[in-house]
């Protein structure tokens, strides 16, 4: 089989990315993603005049590659597919465990300022990271009317990809990456530019920051524990084994009491003892144990 012409990769050379990659980034390819593979490494194999799949592989092994090139490599092979409002259900069930968190802080130390931070695990362009802050940002109005007071919130993105977190930086989106997004909502937290692209509104983007960082390697990167972690759409890619030991981690970067959002598909169950399971039907939720 030929892809756009791409040299032939045998199964043997299929199986030796298939295991690198899942051991460099966590991504599990499946055999129906063998073209999407050609693709993603023929294109650069002909521009650096490379005959096949495993001088690819022996010169990466080797270090040959440089560091801007695999990461141009292993964008071509995430899936960056993301937008704003994606999961309303995981969304509402971020929005009212922030409310309830807030206002339980409010009444046990009236006098003290209070803190929510949040974590979009693979973030993409970004899209997740502005919702989840306009959704905070929404909360504090509320708040600000029913009990006077406001939480100062962050939301940290990390992902894998370089060109990605460049895109979610600038915060600036073509239309139909807010087609869920409510009128209101556009016109209060994005400036329409002149050639039909939206830019998150500063007040917004100065509440976000976005690390690079690969998930299997994320422990030197991240500095503090988090109030929220949300995980959608990034695990259905990893094998059953390498998601439970991200979990692990990402537990260990939950505060006791904290929310473990995770996509529906991303796993079937989870083991870790830290974990109770949320009662709700429409999303896939964990809190963590107070210690
Ligand atoms: C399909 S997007 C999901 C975006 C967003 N969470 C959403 O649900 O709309 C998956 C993202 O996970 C990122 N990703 C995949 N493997 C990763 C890894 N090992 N470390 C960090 N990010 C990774 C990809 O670069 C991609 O941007």
């Amino acid at each position: 089989m030929s892809v756009f012409n791409a040299p032939e990769m045998e199964s043997e050379e299929f199986e030796l990315w298939q295991a690198y990659l899942e051991k460099q980034t966590g991504l599990w390819l499946p055999e129906s993603r063998k073209p999407f593979l050609i693709r993603a490494l023929s294109g650069y194999m002909l521009s650096k005049g490379i005959s096949n799949y495993r001088e690819l592989y022996f010169k990466l092994n080797a270090g040959a590659v440089s560091v801007g090139d695999w990461a141009s490599l292993v964008d071509s092979l995430t899936v960056n597919e993301t937008c704003f409002y994606r999961e309303k259900h995981s969304l509402g069930l971020v929005s009212s465990y922030c409310r309830n968190m807030a206002i339980e802080r409010f009444q046990a130390a009236p006098d003290k300022p209070q803190h929510l931070q949040l974590w979009s695990v693979g973030c993409s362009t970004g899209e997740e990271v502005y919702t989840l802050a306009i959704e905070m940002d929404k909360l504090n109005l509320g708040l600000h009317d029913s009990v006077g007071k406001e939480v100062y919130f962050g939301v940290t993105g990390i992902d894998i990809s370089y060109p990605s977190l460049a895109v979610a930086r600038e915060g600036v989106y073509a239309a139909r990456q807010l087609d869920f997004v409510p009128m209101v909502t556009k016109n209060l937290y994005f400036n329409r530019l002149a050639d039909g692209y939206f830019q998150i509104r500063d007040n917004i983007r100065q509440r976000c920051c976005f690390i690079q960082s690969n998930i299997l390697e994320m422990k030197a990167k991240l500095k503090q524990n988090y109030d929220v972690i949300y995980c959608q759409n990034v695990l259905i890619y990893f094998k059953q084994d390498r998601k439970q030991s991200v979990i692990d981690e990402l537990v260990e970067r939950l505060k006791p009491g904290g929310l473990l959002v995770l996509g529906h598909g991303e796993i079937t169950g989870t083991n870790n003892d830290l974990l109770t399971k949320v009662d709700n039907k429409h999303c896939l939720a964990y809190l963590r144990k107070d210690k």
